[in-house]
């Protein structure tokens, strides 16, 4: 009775980096409700087996993986094939906010680190996702950027500015598809969480949502 249902994810396979955190568990949570299975990673491995012990669901697997990894992350995208047979969605979640300091007060190393997990992580999401969604015919890549994507906040230079380019990277992905005249088939979205209130250990949130 639910195969009509646009809201419904039954039969669909997804992967989510960032799993072992709040949105990430979340989302996890709300995509195995609506009848999807879900493949979480994360690169905290502790973070990752409580998400999953929390969600307890056979329609959910993990695999540990720095999201910014181009081997880890193809080899996360290998697990799921195995286990599920295909993916359809891929949440690209998985961030960090770095240390909040002025600009001319962060270090190569803290702006660097900041950029290649919100920058480098996300573009490897959207890469593997986009190869494979190409050869199966289908699929919808979603990367998470934020408020911060669209303004700046004080000592977040380098989340705002990595934030910033998750924009630029699903707006470029946009163009591609676009310019190919549909010959592309995933679709890309973008999710700019504006407020979220983590309720501990529940594995739920609540955000609301700003297009730039
Ligand atoms: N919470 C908010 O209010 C808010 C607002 C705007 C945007 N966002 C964005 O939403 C996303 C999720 O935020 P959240 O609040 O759930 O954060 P969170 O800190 O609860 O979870 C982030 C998860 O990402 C994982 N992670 C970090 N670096 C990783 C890497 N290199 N490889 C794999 N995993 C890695 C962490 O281990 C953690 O489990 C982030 O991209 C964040 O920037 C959050």
């Amino acid at each position: 009775m639910t195969g009509n249902n646009p809201q419904r994810l039954d039969d669909k396979v997804a992967i989510i980096t960032g799993a072992g955190g709040g949105i990430g568990g979340a989302t996890a949570r709300l995509f195995l409700d609506l009848g999807a299975s879900v493949m979480l990673t994360d690169r905290d491995a502790p973070k990752l087996d409580e998400a999953a012990h929390r969600l307890s669901s056979d329609r959910c697997t993990t695999a540990v993986a720095d999201s910014s990894d181009d081997a880890a992350m193809a080899g996360v995208v290998d697990s799921t094939l195995d286990r599920f047979g295909k993916l359809d969605i891929m949440v690209a979640n998985a961030g960090t906010e770095g240390v909040l300091k002025p600009v001319d007060q962060l270090s190569h190393d803290e702006f660097e680190q900041v950029l290649r997990v919100n920058v480098l992580g996300v573009w490897v999401a959207i890469k593997l996702a986009a190869r494979h969604m190409k050869s199966s015919g289908s699929g919808a890549i979603v990367a998470l950027s934020s408020v911060a994507g669209a303004v700046g906040f004080p000592g977040m230079a380098a989340y705002s500015a990595s934030k910033h380019a998750v924009f630029g990277l699903v707006k470029t992905r946009w163009k591609c598809r676009s310019s190919a005249r549909r010959a592309e088939p995933a679709a890309v979205d973008w999710a700019s969480p504006r407020s979220v209130r983590r309720r501990s250990g529940s594995g739920r949130a609540s955000c609301g949502s700003a297009s730039p």
